[in-house]
């Protein structure tokens, strides 16, 4: 089976003490930190801004997993590339123009990718197929943490496999959302290499044993 990667999100930890959820993640072998941006409009919740990711990244050496959660994600992407970000995601129903979104992420020199909702289908990124370094499928509906993974996308994102090997690209395939030691299998064995974990690392009583049980 393919070597996958954990990114908690910092959306699960207590606000008060980011510092310290930072190092935590980092003594209990996350590969990446996802960081999860809501805008209040584009989903019905609101989260941070760049200048959270900005002050995660003055503490941690660990690659960020920025996803934006926010409408007309253009408008934001050089603020948070400026903040520290090393991958951009976004919702491209969001945008004005996908196309565009990933160049302007690229011509910034970190990498770039798109999210899709459980209801929004694969065939509406298989333009953007060589354009992307990540494609984001999400188990749960963004906005919240804490939500039941939806088994139903694992067909998605075997589908997504399927597309990824045919591109012959290194596509990182990221899952995200109510993802746990026992749904990481299946999400592992459908193909996806990235798995997203909130509530199942910050809720653990040993984060590094939640994290090691879902690689
Ligand atoms: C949902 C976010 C997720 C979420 C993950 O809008 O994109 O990243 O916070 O948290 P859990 O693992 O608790 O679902
Ligand atoms: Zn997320």
């Amino acid at each position: 089976m393919n070597k996958v990667k954990i990114a908690p999100s910092i959306f699960a930890a207590d606000f008060a003490y980011m510092g310290d959820a930072v190092k935590m993640l980092e003594r209990s072998g996350a590969d990446y930190i996802h960081c999860d941006v809501m805008d209040g409009a584009f989903v019905p919740n609101m989260s941070f801004g760049p200048d959270m990711i900005a002050a995660i990244k003055r503490n941690t050496n660990l690659p960020l997993d920025v996803h934006l959660m926010i409408n007309e994600p253009e408008r934001y992407i050089d603020r948070f590339v400026k903040a520290g970000a090393d991958i951009i995601t976004f919702h491209p129903v969001a945008s004005k123009d996908t196309k565009k979104c990933l160049d302007m992420i690229h011509e910034a020199g970190i990498k770039a990718g798109v999210v899709l909702n459980p209801d929004i289908p694969l065939d509406t990124i298989k333009d953007y197929i060589n354009d992307v370094d990540m494609i984001l499928l999400m188990t749960v509906y963004a906005g919240f943490g804490g939500q039941k993974f939806i088994p139903d996308v694992l067909d998605k994102v075997r589908e997504a496999r399927a597309m990824i090997d045919a591109s012959g690209r290194d596509i990182m395939l990221e899952v995200d959302g109510g993802v746990n030691a026992e749904n990481a299998v299946l999400c592992k064995q459908a193909g996806a290499n990235v798995l997203v974990a909130g509530s199942s690392v910050f809720k653990a009583t040993d984060p590094a044993e939640a994290i090691a049980g879902m690689r």
